[in-house]
């Protein structure tokens, strides 16, 4: 079997979901398992919160299928609403919140017929300007869909765009502009993703949205996830397949765009591109080899990539490489590679196996 393996701690997802519901004491939550639950595979991490959490969020109603198949009492709320109108028949019998985020999304609700009323989550533009009604058009969809049939809850949404930025001005101006809704009559009112969970009380409303959090890994450049009591949830663990010494002025891999500066000692990993590990990486990225940190050397192919051994002349084959986990922070990688451990997780690739750890 090839020696590379998503390893997956469930316990401690289960910790950092706690963790949020501590920093906003009283307020529910919304696990946000949408992209295969960032990667670490839906399934098993819904079976493992359901019980514990007030409930789910998708970005799709084939997710929200999914989730609902595994558990039937939380709530799953569907982030961007239905994309065509055929979804919302299925998501009445599927019992889903259902975020509405725009002019044709109303009337498409409103035209339905459904075996029961949904939860709406009318989204705010607060300024992020990718989904939701300017505050104006909102207060008149207000009232329609108070009104209307299709609705149980009618519920308040927005979503920061700079909550990882603390002080960003847009942050404040965001708050203010939901809080200025307020005078309406709604249910239920949530804003806070991650980000805001930890660093914006202010923010917190009724119900908060923790994702990248609840993986462990931080949604701050700044501020690592130990820091923020996060523990990582998956570990991304290889084997060194071969180790040769090559002479100075010798390159390594494709490209040959790498070169020894002096006689060196060039493992080769069992983790490549196609597993998702990215392939911008550049020479000196940190991987872990034996518990010690050693610089990736050359460009990352495929199936494989090399790190530079010199500094560990014991190292050999089948000798355990750590890609990112609990030695090696996934943000501290995606800050190497100039991306973020939102998008490491999400594209560990199908073929890389998972295991769980309860
Ligand atoms: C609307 C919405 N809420 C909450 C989240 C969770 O955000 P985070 O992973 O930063 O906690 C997302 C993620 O993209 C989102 O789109």
């Amino acid at each position: 079997m090839r020696p590379l393996i998503a390893a997956v701690d469930l316990s401690a997802i289960r910790h950092n979901y706690a963790v949020a519901k501590r920093c906003a004491p009283g307020r529910q939550a919304f696990a946000v398992v949408k992209a295969n639950a960032y990667g670490h595979g839906v399934r098993e991490v819904v079976t493992s919160l359901r019980g514990e959490v007030d409930g789910f969020a998708v970005a799709s109603l084939e997710e929200a299928a999914e989730v609902r198949a595994l558990d039937d009492r939380s709530r799953v709320l569907l982030l961007e609403g239905c994309f065509e109108p055929g979804e919302y028949p299925l998501a009445a019998q599927l019992g889903l919140d259902l975020v509405v985020q725009g002019p044709e999304q109303v009337e498409a609700l409103l035209a339905a017929s459904l075996s029961r009323p949904l939860n709406v989550w009318l989204k705010l533009d607060s300024g992020m300007h990718r989904l939701g009604f300017a505050a104006d058009a909102l207060r008149q969809c207000h009232a329609r869909l108070r009104a209307a049939a299709q609705v149980a809850e009618l519920n308040l949404i927005s979503h920061f765009a700079c909550a990882d930025l603390r002080g960003h001005g847009l942050n404040e101006d965001q708050l203010e502009s939901f809080l200025g809704l307020l005078d309406l009559d709604f249910d239920q009112r949530s804003l806070a993703n991650s980000a805001a969970i930890l660093t914006m009380p202010a923010a917190h409303m009724d119900w908060v949205r923790p994702g990248i959090m609840l993986y462990g890994a931080s949604p701050f450049a700044d501020l690592g996830a130990a820091e923020l009591g996060l523990k990582p949830a998956m570990s991304l663990s290889a084997q060194l397949i071969a180790v040769r010494e090559v002479a100075a002025g010798e390159s390594v891999g494709y490209g040959a765009a790498w070169e020894a500066a002096r006689p060196s000692r060039i493992g080769t990993v069992s983790c490549g591109y196609a597993d998702g590990y990215p392939r911008h990486a550049p020479s000196g990225t940190p991987v872990v080899v034996n518990g010690r940190r050693v610089p990736l050397v050359g460009r990352v192919s495929m199936d494989m990539l090399a790190v530079d051994l010199s500094e560990l002349p014991n190292a050999k084959v089948g000798d355990p490489v750590e890609l990112w986990g609990a030695q090696l922070p996934v943000d501290e990688l995606a800050s190497a590679c100039g991306t973020i451990g939102y998008e490491l997780l999400t594209k560990v690739t199908a073929r890389v196996p998972r295991r769980y750890l309860a």
